[in-house]
Protein backbone atom coordinates (compact mmCIF):
# COMPACT_ATOMS: atom_id res chain seq x y z
CA UNK A 1 0.00 0.00 0.00
CA UNK A 2 1.46 3.12 -1.18
CA UNK A 3 0.86 6.26 1.16
CA UNK A 4 0.70 9.36 -0.44
CA UNK A 5 1.64 12.53 1.90
CA UNK A 6 -0.07 15.65 0.88
CA UNK A 7 2.26 19.08 1.36
CA UNK A 8 0.02 21.53 2.29
CA UNK A 9 1.20 25.24 1.54
CA UNK A 10 1.85 26.87 4.84
CA UNK A 11 -1.29 28.95 6.62
CA UNK A 12 -0.40 32.73 5.54
CA UNK A 13 0.96 34.02 8.97
CA UNK A 14 -1.39 37.28 9.69
CA UNK A 15 -0.36 40.60 8.86
CA UNK A 16 1.04 42.65 10.36
CA UNK A 17 0.96 46.40 10.50
CA UNK A 18 5.08 47.87 10.98
CA UNK A 19 3.99 49.58 14.25
CA UNK A 20 3.17 46.01 15.95
CA UNK A 21 6.95 44.76 13.89
CA UNK A 22 10.08 44.91 16.28
CA UNK A 23 11.08 48.35 17.56
CA UNK A 24 14.08 47.50 19.77
CA UNK A 25 16.26 47.78 17.27
CA UNK A 26 15.36 51.05 15.85
CA UNK A 27 14.77 52.23 19.56
CA UNK A 28 19.01 51.11 20.29
CA UNK A 29 19.73 53.24 17.42
CA UNK A 30 18.30 55.83 18.73
CA UNK A 31 19.62 55.78 21.76
CA UNK A 32 23.22 54.76 20.09
CA UNK A 33 22.99 58.29 17.68
CA UNK A 34 22.09 60.49 21.36
CA UNK A 35 24.66 58.79 23.77
CA UNK A 36 26.93 59.53 20.70
CA UNK A 37 25.83 62.95 20.10
CA UNK A 38 25.58 63.77 24.13
CA UNK A 39 28.10 61.95 26.09
CA UNK A 40 31.74 62.89 24.56
CA UNK A 41 32.23 66.32 25.95
CA UNK A 42 31.65 64.79 29.50
CA UNK A 43 34.46 62.03 28.89
CA UNK A 44 36.98 64.72 29.24
CA UNK A 45 35.91 65.28 32.76
CA UNK A 46 37.13 69.30 31.71
CA UNK A 47 34.20 71.23 32.87
CA UNK A 48 34.69 73.55 30.34
CA UNK A 49 33.40 71.18 27.92
CA UNK A 50 30.04 70.82 29.75
CA UNK A 51 27.09 71.84 27.66
CA UNK A 52 25.11 72.77 31.01
CA UNK A 53 26.20 75.90 32.64
CA UNK A 54 27.23 75.69 36.48
CA UNK A 55 25.10 77.98 38.60
CA UNK A 56 27.09 80.45 40.85
CA UNK A 57 27.88 78.86 44.54
CA UNK A 58 27.54 75.23 43.08
CA UNK A 59 31.13 74.11 42.51
CA UNK A 60 30.15 70.43 42.56
CA UNK A 61 27.47 71.06 40.16
CA UNK A 62 29.76 69.53 37.11
CA UNK A 63 30.65 66.21 39.10
CA UNK A 64 26.88 66.06 39.62
CA UNK A 65 26.10 66.03 36.38
CA UNK A 66 29.04 64.08 35.18
CA UNK A 67 27.83 61.10 37.89
CA UNK A 68 24.14 61.64 36.13
CA UNK A 69 25.02 60.81 33.18
CA UNK A 70 27.15 58.05 34.00
CA UNK A 71 25.01 56.31 35.56
CA UNK A 72 22.39 57.13 32.83
CA UNK A 73 24.21 55.41 30.31
CA UNK A 74 24.10 52.47 32.18
CA UNK A 75 20.45 53.05 32.72
CA UNK A 76 19.34 53.76 29.06
CA UNK A 77 21.09 50.96 27.88
CA UNK A 78 20.46 48.54 30.42
CA UNK A 79 16.24 49.35 29.89
CA UNK A 80 17.13 48.36 25.88
CA UNK A 81 18.12 45.07 27.06
CA UNK A 82 15.48 44.81 29.85
CA UNK A 83 12.25 45.84 27.19
CA UNK A 84 13.74 43.76 24.70
CA UNK A 85 11.05 40.54 24.04
CA UNK A 86 13.05 37.98 23.21
CA UNK A 87 16.07 38.37 25.90
CA UNK A 88 13.02 38.29 28.27
CA UNK A 89 12.17 35.17 27.09
CA UNK A 90 15.28 33.39 26.29
CA UNK A 91 17.35 34.89 28.72
CA UNK A 92 15.66 35.32 32.38
CA UNK A 93 18.80 34.98 34.41
CA UNK A 94 19.97 37.91 32.45
CA UNK A 95 16.77 39.58 32.42
CA UNK A 96 17.31 39.48 36.46
CA UNK A 97 20.91 40.40 36.15
CA UNK A 98 21.32 43.56 34.32
CA UNK A 99 17.61 44.37 36.09
CA UNK A 100 19.94 44.92 38.64
CA UNK A 101 22.21 46.92 37.39
CA UNK A 102 19.52 48.84 35.81
CA UNK A 103 17.71 49.63 39.04
CA UNK A 104 21.03 50.12 41.63
CA UNK A 105 23.73 51.05 38.89
CA UNK A 106 21.75 53.33 36.63
CA UNK A 107 18.54 54.70 37.57
CA UNK A 108 18.17 55.26 40.70
CA UNK A 109 21.51 57.15 41.52
CA UNK A 110 20.87 58.56 37.88
CA UNK A 111 17.66 60.13 39.15
CA UNK A 112 18.89 61.04 43.02
CA UNK A 113 21.54 63.42 40.63
CA UNK A 114 19.21 64.64 38.07
CA UNK A 115 16.60 65.91 40.78
CA UNK A 116 19.91 67.65 42.39
CA UNK A 117 21.36 69.24 39.54
CA UNK A 118 17.34 69.73 38.25
CA UNK A 119 16.73 71.73 41.71
CA UNK A 120 19.16 74.11 40.43
CA UNK A 121 19.13 74.30 36.28
CA UNK A 122 20.12 77.02 34.45
CA UNK A 123 17.37 76.86 32.27
CA UNK A 124 14.82 78.61 34.39
CA UNK A 125 12.57 77.61 37.28
CA UNK A 126 9.99 75.70 35.16
CA UNK A 127 12.23 73.53 33.49
CA UNK A 128 14.36 73.30 37.46
CA UNK A 129 10.81 72.23 39.09
CA UNK A 130 9.91 69.97 35.73
CA UNK A 131 13.41 67.94 36.33
CA UNK A 132 12.46 67.53 40.24
CA UNK A 133 9.14 65.62 39.26
CA UNK A 134 10.71 63.69 36.49
CA UNK A 135 13.56 62.69 38.73
CA UNK A 136 11.07 62.03 41.91
CA UNK A 137 8.91 59.68 39.47
CA UNK A 138 11.99 57.69 37.82
CA UNK A 139 12.74 56.87 41.59
CA UNK A 140 9.46 56.15 42.83
CA UNK A 141 8.26 54.33 39.06
CA UNK A 142 11.87 52.26 39.41
CA UNK A 143 11.33 51.29 43.38
CA UNK A 144 8.21 50.75 42.95
CA UNK A 145 8.72 48.15 39.69
CA UNK A 146 11.67 46.52 42.41
CA UNK A 147 9.46 46.24 45.06
CA UNK A 148 6.91 44.49 42.89
CA UNK A 149 9.43 41.47 41.44
CA UNK A 150 10.49 40.95 45.17
CA UNK A 151 7.18 40.67 46.01
CA UNK A 152 6.67 38.20 42.96
CA UNK A 153 3.68 40.66 41.76
CA UNK A 154 4.62 40.14 38.31
CA UNK A 155 1.79 42.81 36.41
CA UNK A 156 2.62 45.33 39.06
CA UNK A 157 6.28 44.85 38.41
CA UNK A 158 5.97 45.20 34.10
CA UNK A 159 3.31 48.48 35.04
CA UNK A 160 5.88 50.51 37.08
CA UNK A 161 9.18 49.05 35.06
CA UNK A 162 7.12 50.09 31.46
CA UNK A 163 6.63 53.85 33.48
CA UNK A 164 10.33 54.00 34.97
CA UNK A 165 11.62 52.89 31.16
CA UNK A 166 9.51 55.99 29.60
CA UNK A 167 10.77 58.03 32.42
CA UNK A 168 14.69 56.85 31.47
CA UNK A 169 14.15 58.51 27.55
CA UNK A 170 13.16 62.12 29.00
CA UNK A 171 16.67 63.63 28.78
CA UNK A 172 16.88 61.70 24.91
CA UNK A 173 12.77 62.63 24.48
CA UNK A 174 13.24 66.35 25.28
CA UNK A 175 16.04 66.64 23.28
CA UNK A 176 14.06 64.91 20.68
CA UNK A 177 10.92 67.27 20.53
CA UNK A 178 13.43 70.27 20.70
CA UNK A 179 13.18 71.81 16.49
CA UNK A 180 9.39 71.23 17.25
CA UNK A 181 9.25 73.36 20.32
CA UNK A 182 11.59 75.72 18.35
CA UNK A 183 8.94 76.21 15.86
CA UNK A 184 6.30 76.23 17.69
CA UNK A 185 7.86 79.13 19.49
CA UNK A 186 9.26 81.03 16.72
CA UNK A 187 6.55 82.91 15.21
CA UNK A 188 5.82 84.45 18.59
CA UNK A 189 9.09 85.38 20.48
CA UNK A 190 11.34 87.97 18.69
CA UNK A 191 14.43 87.83 21.54
CA UNK A 192 16.98 85.13 20.94
CA UNK A 193 17.69 84.40 24.48
CA UNK A 194 14.24 84.25 25.20
CA UNK A 195 13.16 82.40 22.54
CA UNK A 196 15.93 79.57 23.63
CA UNK A 197 14.50 79.12 27.31
CA UNK A 198 10.95 79.11 26.09
CA UNK A 199 12.37 76.52 23.29
CA UNK A 200 13.54 74.82 26.03
CA UNK A 201 10.86 74.80 28.40
CA UNK A 202 8.43 73.66 25.98
CA UNK A 203 9.95 70.70 25.22
CA UNK A 204 10.80 69.63 28.44
CA UNK A 205 7.24 70.18 29.18
CA UNK A 206 6.21 68.23 26.49
CA UNK A 207 8.51 65.22 26.72
CA UNK A 208 7.71 64.49 30.19
CA UNK A 209 3.84 64.99 29.28
CA UNK A 210 4.10 62.58 26.16
CA UNK A 211 5.90 60.16 27.92
CA UNK A 212 3.89 59.76 30.74
CA UNK A 213 0.36 59.59 28.12
CA UNK A 214 2.82 57.28 26.14
CA UNK A 215 3.51 54.35 28.65
CA UNK A 216 -0.23 54.52 29.97
CA UNK A 217 -1.72 54.22 26.30
CA UNK A 218 1.17 50.92 25.90
CA UNK A 219 -0.16 49.49 28.98
CA UNK A 220 -3.94 50.28 28.05
CA UNK A 221 -3.31 48.76 24.76
CA UNK A 222 -1.39 45.67 25.64
CA UNK A 223 -2.55 44.73 29.36
CA UNK A 224 -0.48 42.35 31.50
CA UNK A 225 -1.57 38.40 31.09
CA UNK A 226 -2.35 36.94 34.44
CA UNK A 227 0.76 34.88 36.09
C1 LIG B 1 13.88 61.28 34.40
C2 LIG B 1 15.06 61.16 33.86
C3 LIG B 1 16.05 62.27 33.77
C4 LIG B 1 16.03 63.52 34.33
C5 LIG B 1 14.99 64.14 35.24
C6 LIG B 1 17.23 64.21 33.90
C7 LIG B 1 17.60 65.48 34.28
C8 LIG B 1 18.69 66.16 33.81
C9 LIG B 1 19.12 67.47 34.24
C10 LIG B 1 18.45 68.26 35.35
C11 LIG B 1 20.19 67.82 33.51
C12 LIG B 1 20.98 69.14 33.58
C13 LIG B 1 20.34 70.15 32.65
C14 LIG B 1 19.34 70.98 33.38
O1 LIG B 1 19.71 71.63 34.36
O2 LIG B 1 18.14 71.00 32.99
C15 LIG B 1 20.47 66.74 32.61
C16 LIG B 1 21.47 66.74 31.68
C17 LIG B 1 21.84 65.63 30.97
N1 LIG B 1 21.29 64.37 31.05
FE1 LIG B 1 19.67 63.87 32.08
N2 LIG B 1 17.95 63.37 33.08
C18 LIG B 1 17.28 62.17 33.00
C19 LIG B 1 17.68 61.03 32.32
C20 LIG B 1 18.87 60.94 31.63
C21 LIG B 1 19.39 59.73 31.04
C22 LIG B 1 18.76 58.34 31.14
C23 LIG B 1 20.52 60.05 30.38
C24 LIG B 1 21.36 59.08 29.62
C25 LIG B 1 22.58 59.21 29.34
C26 LIG B 1 20.74 61.49 30.56
C27 LIG B 1 21.78 62.22 30.01
C28 LIG B 1 21.97 63.56 30.19
C29 LIG B 1 23.00 64.33 29.52
C30 LIG B 1 23.97 63.81 28.48
C31 LIG B 1 22.92 65.62 30.01
C32 LIG B 1 23.79 66.84 29.63
C33 LIG B 1 23.01 67.70 28.68
C34 LIG B 1 23.81 68.16 27.50
O3 LIG B 1 25.02 68.06 27.48
O4 LIG B 1 23.13 68.63 26.56
N3 LIG B 1 19.74 61.98 31.34
N4 LIG B 1 19.55 65.74 32.82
Amino acid sequence: MTVRTEIRPAAPRPKTTWWRRPWVAPLALIVAVFLAYSVPPYLTLDPARSRVPAPAGFAAHYWFLVAHITFGTIAIVGVILQIWPWLRRTHPVVHRRVGRVYVFAGALPSAVMAGIIGAVSPFGPVVGALDVVAALLWLGFTLAGWRAIRQRRYADHRKWMVRSFAMTMNTLMSRALSPIAFLLVMPRVEDKEELILTAGTLSAVLSVLSLLLLSQWWLDRKPATAR
